[in-house]
């Protein structure tokens, strides 16, 4: 299965990729601690990812970011690979760290002005950044309070975004509060396997909100800058039913309130949603005393936009937790069809991509869509004509850019395409194994190669078609 062609997928039935806005924000996406390493450099602070990366096994292969894709030094070769592949866009992080080295209070001004550097050489060759701020690598110094468990980290995340923001936003217009809270609370604070590390369920239910409140603390603060829009990227992960019966479809219904609506509802005004925050207090046996009154009304209408980080759909059906990655009376199962996957064994599905657009058009009142992820793990090795081959990855590109323009035809409002990634990087717990790049990176010497999927995206940017 692995390697099979996704086009036979029915979103890639039509070629619609011709009808594109003018203006539409093709790109491509990275984040600080995956690509930069120099995590000495310029004064930058610990995070929390450099300590938790230290621990036995908790990186696969045992390696570390403090090389990566050498970006922090090689930045100049990254814009120029922007600029080469015609990319309109690029989103990148800024490493929490570099910035405020001790949590709270002193600002490193040397690490704004990498970044300020950065930001103009993108707008020199007219490029619109598309700036996250929290990609995860909270500095260590707040784990003292708890770090995203702790509700002080609120504020200490609005003292970021102040400090980033008055260096950054006369120039910058997209801004990306946080990247998957669900993530963030559910690998970090429930499961242990990306940092901090905590395995608990109070403290993942914890930091979910105060990620939340953060996302409304810094659009308080990005929204005093004219011109500024503000969005969160949720990763959103479409349930389906495995069988029409009753029970699987609530099944799906309820795992959709933990994984999405958690947190949609609250960003769209809705508040958190009843049957999940039940859900969330019978696991642990007591009210949500964390969300207190006021607290949803501070989520709620700071958004100009979505992000949509989509990878693939889930498939669920009614049963005992199957402990994996919750306590809650749903499962995950294998879908009874064969499905084409990555070579990460993760389902293909531009169909759901597609469905999932035009639900977010219709429930959340039209709101403007920004797509900040999308992509697959290939991992073409260059051939011997120095060439990277990577047509499934083309194939992929094409597969959900059909099924986004599909999405777009039914009124779906979708300001951009952000794949992710722009390179090969560091996968977090997973190391360098999976490759997501549309551009080759050789750890060892830092060589970056244009894989054949970037040549047909930057086709697809400068035509409005895939080439076959
Ligand atoms: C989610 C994250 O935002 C990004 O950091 C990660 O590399 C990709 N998706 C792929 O797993």
């Amino acid at each position: 299965m692995i390697g099979s062609d996704p086009s036979h997928d029915h979103a890639a039935a039509v070629d619609q990729t011709g009808s594109f806005p003018p203006g539409f924000l093709w790109g491509a996406g990275t984040s600080a601690y995956q690509i930069e390493g120099s995590l000495d450099a310029d004064g930058r602070g610990e995070s929390v990812w450099d300590v938790f990366a230290r621990r036995p096994g908790a990186i696969e292969g045992g390696g570390d970011a403090s090389i990566a894709c050498d970006s922090y030094r090689r930045w100049k070769d990254d814009v120029d690979l922007i600029g080469e592949l015609g990319l309109r866009a690029y989103r990148f992080s800024v490493a929490w760290s570099r910035i405020m080295p001790d949590g709270r209070g002193r600002v490193e001004s040397r690490g704004l002005d990498h970044y300020e550097r950065f930001v103009d050489a993108l707008l020199e060759r007219d490029v619109t950044p598309v700036l996250t701020l929290n990609h995860w690598d909270m500095p260590q110094a707040l784990m003292a309070d708890g770090g995203w468990a702790g509700r002080s980290s609120v504020d200490a995340f609005a003292e970021f975004t102040a400090a980033v923001a008055e260096r950054l936003a006369d120039r910058v217009s997209w801004w990306i509060t946080q990247n998957e809270p669900w993530i963030i609370a559910l690998l970090g604070y429930r499961l242990g396997l990306h940092a901090p590390g905590i395995k608990d369920l109070a403290a993942s239910v914890a930091a979910g909100h105060h990620v939340m409140l953060a996302h409304g603390a810094g659009a308080d603060v990005l929204r005093r800058y004219p011109g500024v829009r503000v969005g969160a990227a949720p990763n959103l992960l479409p349930c389906e039913p495995a069988s029409e019966d009753e029970r699987d479809v609530a099944a799906a219904w309820a795992s959709d309130g933990y994984c999405n609506r958690w947190f949609l509802d609250p960003l769209f005004g809705r508040g958190y949603p009843a049957d999940m925050r039940e859900h969330y207090e019978r696991a642990l046996g007591r009210e949500l005393t964390e969300i207190r009154d006021g607290d949803e009304e501070a989520i709620a209408g700071r958004s100009d936009f979505l992000g949509v980080n989509y990878y693939t759909r889930r498939v669920m059906a009614a049963g005992e937790p199957d402990g994996a990655d919750q306590p809650f009376p749903w499962r995950v199962v294998s879908p009874r069809e064969q499905v084409p996957r990555t070579d990460e064994a993760t389902e293909i599905a531009p169909t759901s991509f597609r469905e999932l657009l035009i639900r977010l058009h219709r429930e959340y009142d039209g709101v403007p869509l920004l797509i900040t992820e999308n992509g697959g793990v290939f991992g073409d090795t260059p051939a011997h004509d120095g060439g990277v081959h990577d047509v499934r990855r083309t194939s992929f590109l094409r597969s959900h850019v059909n099924a986004m323009a599909q999405a777009m035809a039914a009124g779906a409002d979708v300001r951009g395409y952000l794949h992710w990634s722009l390179l090969d990087n560091f996968e977090w717990a997973l190391g360098y194994r999976p490759r997501f790049g549309l551009v080759h990176v050789d750890y060892r010497t830092g060589e970056r190669t244009i894989k054949d999927s970037a040549l047909a995206y930057a086709e697809l940017i400068r035509t409005g078609h895939l080439p076959e």
